[in-house]
Parts: structure tokens; sequence; C-alpha cells
């Protein structure tokens, strides 16, 4: 508002100049007509003119005013684009100064003519040293090749360039990774006369999308972990029945032939492969966290003990070096699940040491806080630290990344499956546990273990059984697989039992009602449709609190055995089992009649 009154205050002067300049020449020729002719005194000259006079008066006026008017346009008018012309820089100046990105110029061979106070910022320069300063200056040797080749395709084509992975060096020598934004820059007869670039420091957004890949990578694997655990864990469930279907004919051949019949290798043989199927699905619950059972307070240095001696035995050209605790904490676990941990640990080592070599186990207590929680994913508190370290062939970085995947080996078809690391992975993770890898290539390996301690005193493992130990009574035997229903009958028949089947948990129910007070033991699968084990268990116990149940399983949904075990239930026994592992389990429940 005061910018246009000023304006018009200004333009009116000027055709005030130009009617002050005509009442001048007014005034002026007044007295030239004052001394040409004195007869007339001067005011009569000033007021009173001739006609003519007159005339030329105004047409003076007239034209000072014109011309007063056209300057006073003239320059308002240059005042105007100077403004805008001044406005237009500020605007681009604030613009350029206040964006993250660098803006600079050069010329032809690449010195610095211009340059914005954020350049001078990212590059870490102070302006005074970086005007002509070449842009070779502060980027690496790669990045100026890369440069060279950009610029002369610019200058081809004429069209911007981009360059990722722009590698500056700051003043203080550290490196950084830019982007940058080339065009060229032309005179007015529109010859090249330089290059305008705009940099970006993208480390911030490379680091947030690095992020956020990486999150979801870990979410994409986990979750591909868990489709393929649950695959694993049906397979296991099916297999364990077969497999029982397996060994229960077998144990029942076993028993009718004498060791010097012809089949009764043949049938040990089948023994054995079965023992080796349940090995296999023993990795594949193991690695779908499935199969911790018995959760028993154990002095792990016991385990290892014992496992450790056996693997020396076995193995001579390895030398096993153990430095455990003395002080350990307890752990609760699987004691099962533990020792095919370190088996497949040991085994591991030994397929690592073709030569021979060393293996040295260490067991210690460790407190885990701050530092140890963000690395390894568990909750903070006590744990029992264990390594297991060999001097064999070490394993690259790449590979490392991979070892816990289920199914991934580097060595030859029927060597390995690749299930054994997957198997230790799942069950240190279902214990609460983190396992974590060192290795550098022909310098050996450790796997560091981590399993929460516990306040609990150990438990005493009871012997087990040498001979099988024949029993007496009625047996209710529910299970929805008639094959194992069938060989389970005629195992426990063989043991002495009388057997009542059942092939659902409903079906049960109305048995044991009918023979209320008739039946010593129930033998339960856990897995069924319809009625579960759970359910059936409860039910069972409602009808009789007194009830020995012993469950028996191929597979288990998330410690849905626990829960059960921890609801009172007597016992538990992993399918496929043997005729004396099933007869010393009834024997131990019975016992107690
Ligand atoms: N101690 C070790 N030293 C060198 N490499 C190892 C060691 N432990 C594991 N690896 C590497 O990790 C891979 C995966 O091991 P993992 O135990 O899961 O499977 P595997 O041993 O190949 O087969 P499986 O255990 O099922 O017989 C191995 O093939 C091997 O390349
Ligand atoms: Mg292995």
């Amino acid at each position: 508002m005061n910018k246009n009154k000023l304006k018009s205050t200004i333009m009116d002067s000027m055709v005030l100049t130009g009617i002050g300049l005509a009442g001048f020449y007014w005034v002026c020729e007044s007295f030239m007509y004052f001394f040409l002719a004195p007869e007339a005194n001067f005011f009569q000259h000033v007021l009173g003119p001739d006609i003519f006079q007159t005339w030329t008066r105004l047409l003076v006026l007239c034209l000072f005013v014109i011309f007063g008017s056209h300057v006073q346009y003239t320059v308002n008018k240059r005042r105007a684009a100077d403004d805008a012309l001044r406005d237009s820089e500020e605007k681009y100046r604030t613009i350029l100064e206040n964006i993250e990105e660098g803006y600079f110029e050069t010329d032809l061979e690449g010195n610095l003519t211009f340059f914005s106070d954020p350049f001078c910022k990212i590059l870490g320069y102070p302006r005074s040293q970086l005007l002509g300063m070449n842009t070779r200056k502060y980027t690496t040797p790669a990045t100026a090749e890369k440069i060279i080749r950009k610029t002369a395709r610019l200058k081809k084509t004429g069209r911007p360039e981009n360059v990722t992975d722009y590698d500056i060096i700051r003043k203080n020598g550290t490196n950084v990774a830019l982007e940058l934004s080339l065009s060229l820059l032309n005179d007015q007869n529109g010859q090249p006369m330089g290059y305008r670039g705009m940099l970006r420091d993208v480390s911030d957004r490379k680091r947030t999308e690095d992020e956020k890949h990486k999150l979801e990578n870990q979410l994409q694997q986990a979750q591909k972990m868990e489709s393929i655990g649950t695959l694993a864990g049906g397979i296991a469930h099916d297999f364990n029945n077969i497999l029982m279907g397996i060994q229960g004919n077998a144990s029942l051949m076993l028993l009718k032939i004498d060791s010097d019949h012809p089949n009764y290798e043949k049938v040990k043989n089948v023994e054995k492969y079965v023992q080796n199927g349940t090995e296999l699905t023993k990795q594949l619950l193991g690695f779908a966290r499935r199969g911790k059972y018995l959760i028993k307070a154990t002095d792990l240095n016991e385990i290892i003990d014992k496992s450790s001696a056996l693997f020396a035995r076995t193995r001579k050209e390895i030398q096993v070096h153990t430095d455990l605790s003395d002080e350990l904490w307890t752990v609760e676990v699987d004691r099962g699940q533990i020792e095919q941990v370190l088996l497949n640990l040991y085994v591991n080592a030994w397929q690592a040491m073709s030569e021979g070599g060393s293996l040295y186990l260490i067991t210690k207590n460790a407190i885990l806080d701050g530092n140890y929680i963000k690395a390894y994913k568990v909750e903070p508190g006590k744990y029992v630290k264990f390594t297991v370290s060999d001097t064999g062939e070490g394993i690259d970085k790449e590979t490392q990344k991979r070892i816990f995947e289920p199914f991934f080996t580097t060595k030859e078809m029927g060597r390995g499956t690749g299930l054994g690391l997957a198997s230790v992975y799942g069950i240190i993770k279902s214990h609460g546990g983190y396992i974590n890898v060192y290795s550098e290539k022909d310098r050996g390996t450790t796997f560091t273990i981590f399993l929460p301690a516990s306040g609990k005193e150990v438990a005493k493992e009871k012997g087990a059984a040498t001979a099988m130990i024949k029993g007496s009574g009625n047996v209710l035997l529910i299970d929805d697989e008639e094959m194992v229903v069938d060989v389970g009958r005629e195992l426990l028949q063989e043991l002495g039992y009388s057997v009542m089947p059942a092939l659902s948990g409903r079906e049960a129910i109305d048995i044991f009602r009918t023979n209320q007070g008739k039946i010593d033991l129930i033998i339960m699968d856990m897995i069924m449709p319809g009625m579960g084990g759970g359910e059936t268990f409860d039910r069972l116990r409602k009808i009789d609190p007194e009830i020995k149940v012993l469950l028996s399983s191929g597979y288990s949904i998330d410690g849905q055995a626990t829960k059960i075990l921890q609801r009172g239930c007597n016992g538990f026994i992993q399918k496929p089992f043997k005729l004396n592992q099933l007869a010393e389990k009834i024997q131990k429940i019975m016992e107690n009649r």
C-alpha cells in the first residue's frame, strides 16, 4: 500500500517536474521578452503575453508533461523489473540455502564457480576453500571416473544425468555416499559453459530403507520358518504313527522268533531303520519347536560329561577338552532334546575336522543385561552359557547366514540332511534360550548357547529298565489311528494286560463309564480329531480322579503335552516306542497303585 503511494507520488512528481520546467520556461521567456521589449513591465510579460507566446508556452508545457510522464513510465518499468529480479533472486537464494540438497556450478573443467551453503555443509569445507576447487579433489577415484563418463554423455546428449553412489571424502577424511543430479550449464549462445549439480545426502534414507528391508526379510524368514515348522511337525506326527506300526510289529515278531531264526537279523535291522527314522522325526520336531515334553531341572554339566565321554570314545581322532563350571546353575530342560542338541553340534564339529582336531566344551554362569539383550533378543536375567568350539574348517560369512535354515547343507547327498542345526535352533528357542555362531574360514567354529537358569534342585533320573517287566490288569487304549491301536493292543497283550481299544475320545469315555472300577490304566493319544487328548483327559479324570493315565504321542502342539502332564497325567511316552520302553513306563505308573 505504502509502496504504491510512494510510486504514485514519484509519478506525480515527474509530471510536476514537467509542469515546473514548463513554468520555468514561461518565466525565462517572459524575461527574454521583457529585455527585448522593455516598454511593458515584466509581470505583463508573465501574465499577459500575446497569443503567439501563449501558444508556444502551452506547447512547451505539453511537451514537458508528455516527456516527463514518458520518462517516469520508463523509469518505473525498469524499477519494477529490477524489483522483480531482486525478489526472484532472493527467493531462489532462500530456496537454495534452505533445502537440504547442496547446489553447485562448475566450469567445464569441474572447478567450482558457485555453490550454496548446504553444499559446503555436506562437504564439510569452508566456503573460502571451496571456491575454485576442482570436484575431483573431494571425490573418490572411482566416483571421479564415473563423473568423467557421465559428463561426456551429458555433453553429447544434453540430457540430465543421475549419479547414485557419488562417494565423496569430507574434509575430516570421512567417506559419505551421496546422490547427484547433474545437468549442463549453457551460455547465452546456447554453448556449454559448465555443469550444475544437486547433491543429496541419502545416508539417512538408505539406513531407513536398509532397516525396513531387513525387517521385511526377518518377517518373511519368520513366516517361512513358521510354515515349514508346521509342515515339519505334521510330517513328524504322521511319520511317527507309521513308525509305531512298524516298530510294534517288529517287536512282536522278535518275541516269537529265536535269535538263530534266519529272519531274526532282518527284523533287528527293521528296528534299526525305524530308529534312524525316529532320529529324523526328532530333528523335525526339534526344528518345529515341538517335542519338548519332559521338562526337568537339570545339571547341564552332567549331560555334557556323559555325552562327550561317549563321543570321545567313538571318535578317537578328536580330542575333547572340557572346562565345566563347578557352580553351574541348573536349567529346566527336556533332557532328551538337549542331548540331541549336543549330539548335533559334536557331529558337525567332527565332520568339520576330517584330519582330526580338538573340541572344547565350556560351561559358565552368565547374567545377561543391556547389550546382550539387544544382541541376542532374550529376556534379561540369569543364564547358563555353553560354548562348543572346534578347530575345523570353519564357515565363511555367506554360509553362516544360512546354517540354521532347515535342509541347508553343504555336505554331499546322503551325508547331511541339513536338519541338524535347524533342530538345534528350534530346541534352544523353545527353551527360551539363544544360539549364536562365530567362525573364521580354516580357523574353526564356536557355537555359543544361552539357556535360562532355574533356581530348582536337580531332579533325579530314575534308572532305565533293563529287563522287560510283565504285568496284569485292564488297559483302555485310545488312539484315532487303527494301525497304532492294533499293534498297541498286541504289544500290551504280550506284556500280560487285557486291552479295551477306543478309536476316539468320545468312545473311550463311554467304555470307561460302562466299565467303571475295572480299568487300571489308560494309554491315550494326544492329537485326535473331535475331542482331543486334553479334553478327554479332563473328562476321564472327572469320572474317576484317581485313574492312571499314560500319554503317548508322536507330536505335540506347543506344550500341550506339558500342560496335560502338569494337570496330573502320570507319564508320557514318545511314539514310536519299543516293547521294553512301554513295559517300563507302565510298570513305573502301576507300581504306585
Ligand atoms: N562345526 C562346523 N564347522 C563347519 N561347518 C559347519 C559346522 N557346523 C555346521 N556347519 C555347516 O552348517 C551346515 C548345516 O549344518 P546342519 O547340522 O544343519 O546340517 P548338516 O550337518 O549338513 O546335515 P545333518 O546335520 O542333518 O546331518 C553344514 O552343512 C556345514 O556346512
Ligand atoms: Mg549336522
